[in-house]
């Protein structure tokens, strides 16, 4: 007999148990399946982004930024140490540990909320008299009748082609947040976010690493004053990043990996290294789905075809995050879920895609929302661009850490704020009044008029505001 349920979600990442949440919580009767395993062989809801994702690789850039910190900057704080030692097994251990408090919290809220939660594959069986049919396949085999269903089955690492990971010496970013020991030479391919966050996790602990990338420019999505800013900033901390390679075999021996590429100018390289992480993008995880079971629409990408309500092809049918188009971010999931769990309330769910923030956790840190002055600039829009160095912020000066810009840019007629560009230190939070402030269409001008806190980090936010009319106070 079928259990049934008026909403199931197949996936129990950010955009699936979220979704889940927010479907209970608004008085379904709804089911979340996921079928990710821990190391015991069970649960582990999260995706992605718990399991070998946002929440692991923060955990290790916290502990290598320590580590860092202890050897680079304490001295200048007066602070000596001796004997500074990692262990790598330990940090790990402790990242392993953040990630079950993650896993074991999202059980807790899945009850909390009458979710009811299965642990196994989900697959579509057939279209039934208002709904569809799902098969669980786990631990226990079940089979689940929903009204409306969501999938959220999130993404996988993209391999090179004929390269597949080994998770020993060629790594996707799920051996790359388990290496046991600092490796003596560390290759990446792709300079994106994962090449960016896991090279500076391993440089710092003490790793000779090289980034291969194959685009000409440096982080081609961010504004390109910030990415100069931050490319000059990695390189002096001893990342090093070839731009503009094409790479062609790659060989992995029990000793290690050697990589065959050509550098931009033409020539024949090799790079050898002990492990590789391959960090190219990822690709939208349907395969098990059975989609084709309901005739479920999946682009030549892999991706869910969804239209900007997350509706597929199917009357009931529902697709959220890293499935379907749109940029892989565990916020941009999270707020699909909600909206889409809404509109199957018959609310009006809402996602502004113009507001949804990027953030890469390096140090210093590179965040940013709206618009960079190149998009503008293709668009033909006249803009007013203003920039503030953390060299002239105090609190900045007072952290040690004065690397870097906030940069507004604001409409040349209305002054409505347009984009926020920033590296540097803690561009992770103060994003954020960014986003608030194009969320209520702020002009640069109602940033500068507000009051910030001092000494803070955010006054280089008003003084960014500030400079877009050219008249900063403190710089
Ligand atoms: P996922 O998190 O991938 O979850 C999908 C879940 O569905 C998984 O548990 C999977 O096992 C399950 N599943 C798949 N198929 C089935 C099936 N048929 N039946 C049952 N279960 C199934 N994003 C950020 O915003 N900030 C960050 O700092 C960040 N850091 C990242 C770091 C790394 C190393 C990586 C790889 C990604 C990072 N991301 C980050 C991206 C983020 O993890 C994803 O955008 C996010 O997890 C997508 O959420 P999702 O719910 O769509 O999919
Ligand atoms: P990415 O899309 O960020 O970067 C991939 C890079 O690899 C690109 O620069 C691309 O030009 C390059 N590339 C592709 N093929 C190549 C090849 N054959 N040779 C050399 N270079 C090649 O993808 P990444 O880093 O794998 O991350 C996947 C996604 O996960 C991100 O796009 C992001 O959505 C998400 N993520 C988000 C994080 C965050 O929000 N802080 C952190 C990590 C991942």
């Amino acid at each position: 007999m079928s259990k049934q349920f008026d909403v199931i979600v197949i996936g129990g990442g950010p955009g699936g148990y979220i979704a889940a949440i927010r479907a209970a919580q608004l008085g379904f009767n709804t089911a979340c399946i996921d079928e990710w395993k821990n190391g015991k062989g069970g649960p582990a809801p999260g995706g992605t982004c718990t399991n070998v994702g946002c929440i692991p690789s923060k955990a290790l850039l916290q502990s290598s930024e320590f580590f860092d910190h202890a050897g680079h900057a304490f001295g200048d704080h007066g602070i000596g140490l001796k004997d500074l030692s990692i262990d790598v097994a330990k940090m790990v251990a402790r990242k392993d540990a953040v990630v079950k408090q993650n896993n074991d919290g999202i059980l807790y809220l899945l009850k909390k909320n009458k979710v009811t939660f299965f642990h196994g594959r989900g697959s579509f069986v057939k279209a039934v008299d208002g709904g569809y049919e799902i098969a669980v396949a786990g631990a226990a085999n079940e089979s689940l009748t929903g009204k409306q269903v969501i999938v959220a089955t999130g993404s996988s690492a993209r391999a090179m082609p004929g390269v597949p990971f080994d998770e020993d010496r060629v790594l996707s970013n799920d051996g790359a947040l388990r290496i046991g020991a600092v490796p003596k030479k560390l290759g990446l391919i792709g300079s994106g976010v994962i090449g960016l966050e896991m090279g500076s996790v391993w440089r710092r602990l003490g790793a000779d690493v090289t980034v291969l990338e194959a685009l000409p420019t440096f982080l081609g999505a961010a504004d390109q004053q910030i990415a100069k800013e931050a490319h000059k900033a990695f390189t002096k901390q001893g990342l090093k990043i070839e731009l503009g390679v094409k790479v062609g075999d790659i060989k992995a021996g029990k000793k290690g990996v050697t990589v065959a590429y050509t550098n931009a100018k033409g020539e024949a390289q090799e790079l050898a290294v002990d492990k590789l992480i391959v960090s190219i993008g990822r690709v939208p995880n349907t395969t098990g789905l059975n989609a084709e079971a309901v005739g479920l629409a999946i682009d030549e990408r892999g991706a869910i075809v969804v239209d900007g309500d997350c509706r597929t092809n199917l009357p009931g049918v529902w697709a959220v995050g890293d499935v379907v188009r749109g940029p892989m971010l565990a916020h941009k999931a999270e707020e699909e879920g909600v909206a889409v769990a809404e509109r199957i309330a018959g609310q009006h769910g809402h996602v502004n895609f113009d507001t949804i923030p990027w953030v890469i956790y390096t140090s210093p840190e590179i965040a940013w929302v709206g618009k960079t002055e190149q998009q503008l600039q293709a668009e033909g829009r006249a803009y007013k661009a203003g920039t503030f160095p953390f060299m002239a912020n105090g609190r900045a000066r007072a952290l040690g850490d004065t690397t870097g810009m906030v940069k507004m840019i604001a409409d040349a007629a209305t002054d409505e704020i347009l984009g926020v560009h920033i590296v540097g230190p803690m561009a992770s939070e103060l994003i954020a009044e960014a986003v608030v402030a194009m969320e209520f269409k702020a002009s640069a001008e109602d940033i500068a008029r507000i009051c910030h806190a001092h000494p803070s980090l955010s006054e280089s936010t008003k003084e960014a505001a500030l400079a877009v009319d050219k008249r900063t106070l403190n710089f």
